[in-house]
């Protein structure tokens, strides 16, 4: 079975309904995924990215149908991870001396998953590679988003296959972007981005300004995942150059654990305090201990600045929002503001403890967050009301 793209370029991937973890158990996917290769039939027959190891002999089974593989001139691995290259030994295995075209550093990371020595050939920025009447010229793209990554361009036909950038988790029969349900669509690339593309907003933001400057047409972008960018693909590309820019929205998002409701108590006192001072905000809570981590970083994502509470236990915070913390520091949010808060019964670490992970996560911490002794009292609800009310202005 195979999909037309365009004129002689087809998709040939899978499909993935089931899938609700990738990156082992890092990365929620509440809408699937799919594994997209492309298949060019040109003078010479180009394979782009195969499919990820559990579908390695239905993706290759599927494209045996579709043509003789044999026939297969070249295989384009843009992206060394197994969730593009996970089928190439069982393709592999049935052309053993295609040509392999991918980056240095994908050579090397294929080796390293593979451990074969198939027909490598390690090619640039630039460097282009004949079909015949059309040509494919690579593009590297280190940390969009590992440092092996490349894209390719189709002249002729102007398509731009980007690999995992402009990609989304995302599971549709439909392939193109505008038969998808808009909002869901732009919801998983939203996601997509803040929680995989963020720590690399500098090098996006590069990449996408030395694309530009090819002036190369792009009719179509081809993603590794999710749906294909046909109708505006240029919108995908606008969307990243904001997104890689210090993205903030006019958002307050408030993270907390709680382990008798105290802490919640003060979230939510605090919430009330910031919407008394400002009415425009969109202030959004989330106890992470009952939320998705990746749906949570999203909107940490859109946000100008975030509230982190925890109370105290063993002189440290809640296992929850230390595992955020983590998460956070990898991220490397830009411009974004943050304090901490908490409740306390005996040491009273935990706010302090938060607010130097913030710290160290690169967020501006406005200042020394706002504590409660014991369960929040009247005095003490009516000081984080206070407190609220306080950030709204230094959130600003
Ligand atoms: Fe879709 Fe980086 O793999």
């Amino acid at each position: 079975m195979k999909l037309q793209i365009k004129n002689n370029v087809s998709w040939v991937g899978k499909v993935d309904w089931e899938l609700r973890k990738f990156h082992g158990n890092e990365l929620s996917t509440h809408r699937g995924s799919t594994y997209n290769s492309y298949l060019i039939e040109e003078e010479k027959i180009a394979v782009i990215d195969t499919a990820w190891a559990p579908f390695a002999k239905e993706y290759v089974a599927n494209l045996g149908n579709v043509i003789d593989l044999k026939k297969i001139d070249y295989v384009i691995a843009n992206h060394a991870e197994i969730d593009h290259s996970g089928a190439l030994p069982e393709l592999m295995s049935c052309i053993p001396g295609t040509p392999i075209y991918c980056s240095a550093n994908g050579i090397k990371s294929l080796k390293g998953h593979y451990h074969q020595d198939w027909n490598f050939h390690a090619v640039k920025t630039g460097e282009r590679l004949s079909l015949g009447k059309k040509e494919l010229i690579f593009i590297e793209a280190p940390m969009l988003h590992w440092p092996d990554s490349m894209f390719c361009y189709l002249t002729g036909d102007n398509i731009l296959f980007s690999n995992d950038a402009f990609g989304q988790h995302y599971a549709s029969e439909f392939r193109f972007n505008d038969l998808v349900d808009q909002e869901e669509l732009m919801a998983e690339a939203i996601k997509y981005y803040a929680n995989i593309l963020t720590p690399f907003s500098t090098f996006v933001d590069k990449k996408i300004k030395e694309v530009l400057s090819f002036k190369l047409p792009v009719d179509i972008i081809c993603t590794s995942h999710g749906v294909i960018w046909r109708d505006n693909p240029l919108q995908i590309v606008e969307q990243y150059v904001k997104w890689a820019n210090k993205y903030k929205e006019n958002q307050i998002t408030i993270v907390y654990d709680t382990m008798w409701n105290g802490t919640r108590i003060m979230a939510e006192k605090i919430a009330y305090g910031i919407t008394q001072a400002d009415q425009k905000v969109n202030v959004k809570l989330y106890n992470i201990a009952k939320s998705d981590k990746n749906d949570v970083i999203t909107e940490i994502f859109k946000s100008k600045a975030i509230l982190v509470g925890s109370p105290t236990i063993n002189r440290g915070i809640l296992t929850a929002v230390a595992g955020l913390l983590e998460e956070i520091k990898g991220m490397r949010f830009q411009d974004k503001k943050a304090a901490a808060f908490g409740c306390y019964g005996w040491s009273g670490e935990s706010v302090k403890v938060i607010s130097q992970s913030l710290e160290s996560a690169g967020f501006q911490v406005v200042d020394g967050g706002v504590m409660s002794f014991w369960n929040p009292d009247s005095k003490s609800i009516e000081n984080c009301i206070e407190y609220g009310k306080k950030v709204a202005g230094l959130f600003n």
